[in-house]
């Protein structure tokens, strides 16, 4: 019931100021939620590439340029340019977006080339051609100084039959998922089979941990691996380039990780979206513990892509190829993936710093993987809470050089 006391001059006064500032209050509130794009979900124009694929009118070569940046790549960097003719794509790599101390190798820039060339063969067959993928052969190195971009891979698109692979449709559903997965729910039999098929064609192989005490082991190892890499301060360094907090940047790069992709739940985004980006250590903790209590302590099952050189060019892009196939038949099937790759970046870096091979025996002494080395350690499970999309940038910004599609 409204008070029949009329309001003194002073309270009127304290009442409109209060009103006020909750209007200012609410006002900036709305400005930064609306600045930070906290209700945008995956909205603009670093989003619109999920919503285009696959196109109602295919043009050209394009559909299969547009295949290609969907694709799970290192820290979301993108570190891929094209160039595309009627007969045959090129595929380079950008070493302007290469990781630094993080990949001091190319070899995780490598898996994400070898993701995009899986989702170019999967279009090129749905458009009626008969892709076939030569990879310029060698071992990986530190990209030359000086140069940009360099050769990995030619596509030569011979015609075909017009296909339906059941991968297509997964192409833009398929998100890396850092959220909670169901705990008591394991992987089929079926699926774990099914997977390790996948690698029919390719010189590269799956390897899945199942049983809890197997799993506990390798988690041990992604979880010193986390500690480690948070105490180098090159890794946090070149990791923190990547991230963008601020909706301005994301729209404005269209690349890196964001508050989005990290699986929290909407009120801690919204939160984390609102609040000033956090320091690098409040970052760091939050990574440590969401590795331990969200990542592995909910992850049915834990997972290694193997090859036996790691250091090999070939099989490193059979190695992405093949980890692109299995997220995308797990998208089909509802299961959620994650790369918690810390062990093998922990490899490269004692390898290029030369500091002894410990991180590889701490690998080496919970999977026994008969003399081959993983390159792609991850966690899979059913999900608790729907993956995000992350920002990608447009076709026109991969082509090299500029050219008509
Ligand atoms: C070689 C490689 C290593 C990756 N390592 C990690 C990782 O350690 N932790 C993680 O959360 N995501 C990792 N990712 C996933 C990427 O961050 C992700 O693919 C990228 O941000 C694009 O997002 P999307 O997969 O949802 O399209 C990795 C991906 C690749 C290809």
């Amino acid at each position: 019931m409204p008070s029949s006391r009329p309001a003194s001059p002073i309270r009127r006064r304290l009442l409109k100021g209060a009103g006020l500032g909750l209007i200012f209050a609410g006002s900036a509130l709305a400005w930064r939620s609306y600045r930070n794009g906290v209700f945008a979900g995956a909205g603009g124009p670093a989003f619109a590439s999920w919503r285009e694929f696959p196109p109602r009118q295919p043009v050209g070569m394009r559909p299969i340029v547009q295949a290609a940046v969907l694709a799970a790549n290192p820290h979301n960097t993108q570190p891929w340019g094209f160039d595309v003719t009627s007969d045959y794509i090129d595929v380079y790599a950008d070493h302007g977006r290469a990781l630094g101390p993080i990949d001091p190798f190319l070899r995780e820039l490598f898996i994400g080339l070898g993701c995009a060339i899986e989702n170019m063969v999967i279009a090129a067959t749905a458009f009626g051609l008969a892709p076939q993928v030569v990879v310029a052969p060698g071992p990986l190195a530190a990209p030359p100084a000086g140069e940009r971009y360099g050769l990995v891979a030619r596509i030569l698109l011979g015609l075909g039959e017009v296909g339906t692979p059941p991968l297509l449709a997964a192409i833009a559903r398929r998100h890396t998922n850092r959220g909670p997965y169901d705990p008591g729910r394991a992987l089929p039999l079926a699926t774990v089979t099914a997977w390790s098929r996948l690698d029919e064609d390719l010189d590269a192989a799956v390897v899945l941990v199942t049983s809890a005490a197997e799993r506990a082991r390798l988690g041990h190892v992604v979880l010193s691996a986390t500690r480690a890499f948070v105490a180098d301060a090159d890794l946090v360094d070149a990791s923190h380039r990547w991230l963008r907090t601020d909706w301005g940047a994301v729209q404005a790069y269209r690349d890196g990780l964001t508050i989005d992709g990290l699986g929290l739940s909407f009120p801690v985004t919204t939160a984390a979206m609102l609040l000033p980006a956090p320091s690098v250590e409040q970052a760091n903790h939050a990574w440590l513990e969401a590795t331990e209590q969200v990542h592995l302590a909910t992850a049915a099952a834990l997972g290694a892509i193997t090859v036996a050189d790691p250091y090999d060019r070939a099989q490193t892009i059979a190695a992405g190829r093949l980890w692109q196939r299995i997220h995308l038949s797990a998208t089909l099937e509802g299961i959620a993936l994650q790369p918690l790759n810390q062990p093998v970046e922990m490899v490269d870096r004692e390898r290029a710093l030369g500091r002894g091979d410990t991180a590889v025996r701490a690998i080496a002494n919970v999977l026994d993987l008969g003399g081959r080395r993983p390159t792609l350690i991850f966690r899979a499970g059913y999900p608790l809470r729907a993956a995000r999309p992350s920002p990608r940038r447009d076709v026109e910004d991969v082509i090299l050089p500029r050219r008509s599609l």
